[in-house]
């Protein structure tokens, strides 16, 4: 039911955690990634990162790193994605790929990690540097026992 507890208004599991990808969905949503992360404005550090992000609604929202002369402002690709998403109404997250100009691929920050959990925390990620091999991983291998809505009595509340 829109507006349950644990429902996203559109439907699907708000937490992320779906059914995995296909291989030919995840190169579509990694080609996303990789052209979004050449919109990176990154003058400090020169790192273009770009994410994907899947919904279950089939919308795709794509963020890059906006950087900032104070540093500290700097917001990183995936923190974007997921605004994005969340503003235009999504809810169900299923997927997110990140693909970076590193000739590695690179994993969310801590950062993010943290603002993820909020939302998505079933969330995959499937990652591509310039060249080699793609890394999988999954939010909850890179943050585990995380601190959630439900250590402030929020639990299955998500909007
Ligand atoms: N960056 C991201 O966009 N995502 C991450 O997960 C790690 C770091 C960006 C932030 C900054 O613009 C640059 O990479 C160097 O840290």
């Amino acid at each position: 039911m829109a507006g349950s507890k644990g429902e996203g208004s559109r439907g699907g599991d708000p937490r992320g955690g779906s059914r995995p990808l296909a291989p030919d969905e995840i190169d579509d949503l990694l080609r996303v990634a990789h052209a979004v992360a050449l919109l990176a404005y990154s003058p400090y550090s020169g790192l273009q990162v770009g994410a994907a992000l899947l919904c279950d609604d089939g919308s795709v929202h794509a963020g890059c790193n906006v950087e900032n002369a104070s540093y500290g402002l700097t917001l990183c690709a995936e923190r974007v994605a997921m605004v994005r998403a969340v503003a235009s109404g999504a809810r169900g997250f299923r997927a997110m790929a990140l693909a970076s100009s590193q000739t590695h691929p690179v994993l969310p920050c801590g950062a993010c990690r943290q603002f993820l959990h909020e939302l998505a925390p079933g969330l995959r990620f499937h990652a591509q540097g310039s060249e080699g091999p793609r890394v999988d991983a999954s939010l909850s291998e890179l943050l585990p026992r995380a601190f959630g809505p439900g250590d402030v009595g929020r639990a299955g509340d998500r909007p």
